[in-house]
């Protein structure tokens, strides 16, 4: 018999569970409070930009194994209920705000058949699995709860949730892992490696690997900081460390650092949650982590002020990427739209571009300047930040673009230009962690 599933909230992670789930051959009934978000994905749009989802969407639509609704309680004869609810930072602290997830556990213990499984794929606290599942059980005794973490990539989404490279689950009963093999039995044969584990495991391993990422992309911005003093190239530098097989070259670009929906916040969540068990020195490095990467956003408005002047007042700053990374229109705490915002408020004109985020973007930041075409971007600016790695940025034809604007000042806050083009077509171009030329 084919499982029947469902998938509690449709942000980043549920949609995209869902719809996979759908590929596999599954029934599956995506679901969320907000009807808005219901009437859109019924529709066969996808509310966010993400490479190759919206065409799976519809296919899936069609399929008609899919279907969403703002009926929680029509929940009722699926066999696995995925949470995948937000779990944002609370506005007062850096802990996690769990409003989301504890709310999800409550409507579903209330429609849950006998002997279904609740399976937690959002990122939460270690401790709050096992709280949960205290209390589904209280509510609702046949049913279990495992906690199963997801690692997806945003713009990679899709690929990442149909060909994890391992699943991790955290059960305490055997049935639930069954339930689960069945699940991923599509993985399972392609040899995805499988880790069953506790509920606080589970839940670690999460907060754990995206910390030691996070830590990744810090380690080498703060070498970028040391090679700005010395004279040295960051970039060369990766090169030459990355091809050691135990430090690899991935996550090793310098830059303007990490944001997003999930480093920044999982990290604080983590310290906070060390806090609470005692262990806060075990995870005080994570706060340097922190600081190296917002460190990162404010040194590039030194180099701002280094090319152009102290004084921003009537400066004309043309900025390239608003997303927190390439392929994504997301913009939660965006390294590039905090520079942006800031050099705005110290007096300059700034106008961004970006390839899919800037209809996001201006609605959350109406104040900024956003112009449809690269060329009207930087039209007449006297600096140009390039600030989110986007393909098409890589393609400008620097002695074009020289002819555009008022002055050929171009700083690269992400280390993925062709430095040599733009020096050999008369820029200045200036990169963090490398000599100016
Ligand atoms: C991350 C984790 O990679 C993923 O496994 C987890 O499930 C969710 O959090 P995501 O937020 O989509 O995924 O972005 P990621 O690709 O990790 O990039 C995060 C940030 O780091 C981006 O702002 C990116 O620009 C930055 N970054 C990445 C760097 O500054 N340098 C690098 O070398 C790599």
């Amino acid at each position: 018999m084919t499982l029947k599933i469902s998938v509690i909230g449709t942000g980043y992670l549920g949609v995209t569970h869902a719809v996979c789930m759908s590929a596999l051959g599954f029934h599956v009934i995506g679901v969320d409070i907000e009807p808005a978000k219901i009437d859109s994905l019924r529709a066969g749009i996808v509310p966010f930009y993400e490479p190759g989802l919206e065409e799976l969407l519809k296919q899936e639509l069609a399929s008609g194994r899919l279907r969403f609704t703002s009926e929680i309680s029509e929940i009722a004869d699926s066999d696995v209920h995925f949470v995948c609810v937000g779990t944002p930072q609370t506005e007062t602290g850096l802990a996690a705000d769990l409003t989301y997830v504890n709310n999800a556990i409550e409507s579903i213990a209330s429609f849950a058949k006998p002997g279904s499984l609740v399976v937690g794929k959002s990122t939460v606290p270690v401790g709050t699995a096992a709280r949960l599942r205290q209390r589904l059980l209280e509510l609702n005794p046949e049913v279990d709860l495992a906690w199963n973490p997801e690692f997806l990539r945003e713009s990679f989404a899709v690929e990442d949730t149909l060909h994890p490279n391992r699943i991790v689950i955290g059960v305490v009963t055997d049935t639930a892992e069954e339930i689960l093999k069945a699940v991923y039995a599509t993985n399972l044969a392609e040899g995805v490696p499988w880790v069953r584990s506790d509920l606080a495991t589970a839940e670690l391993v999460k907060v754990a690997a995206n910390s030691f990422l996070a830590t990744k992309i810090s380690f080498i911005n703060a070498m970028a900081e040391v090679c700005e003093a010395s004279g040295a190239d960051v970039t060369v530098l990766a090169k030459a460390i990355g091809y050691d097989p135990r430090i690899g070259s991935r996550f090793l670009q310098a830059g303007i650092g990490f944001g997003g929906g999930c480093l920044p916040k999982d990290i604080r969540a983590f310290m906070a949650r060390a806090d609470e068990l005692g262990v806060e020195d075990a995870l005080a490095f994570l706060r340097e982590v922190d600081a190296v990467n917002l460190r990162a956003r404010k040194r590039m408005i030194e180099l701002v002020h280094a090319d152009l002047s102290e004084n921003l007042q009537g400066k004309r700053i043309a900025v390239l990427g608003a997303a927190f990374k390439p392929n994504s229109d997301d913009i939660r705490d965006s390294p590039a739209l905090d520079i942006a915002l800031q050099i705005f408020g110290e007096g300059a004109f700034v106008t961004v571009h970006d390839p899919k985020a800037m209809t996001s973007a201006a609605l959350r930041y109406p104040t900024l300047a956003y112009a449809p075409t690269i060329e009207e971007c930087v039209a007449g600016a006297d600096l140009v930040l390039h600030l989110t790695e986007w393909e098409v940025y890589r393609e400008i034809d620097p002695l074009v673009l020289k002819g555009l604007v008022n002055q050929p000042i171009i700083i690269d806050g992400r280390n993925a230009l062709n430095r040599d083009l733009w020096v050999g077509a008369g820029w200045h171009f200036r990169a963090m962690g490398r000599q100016t030329l």
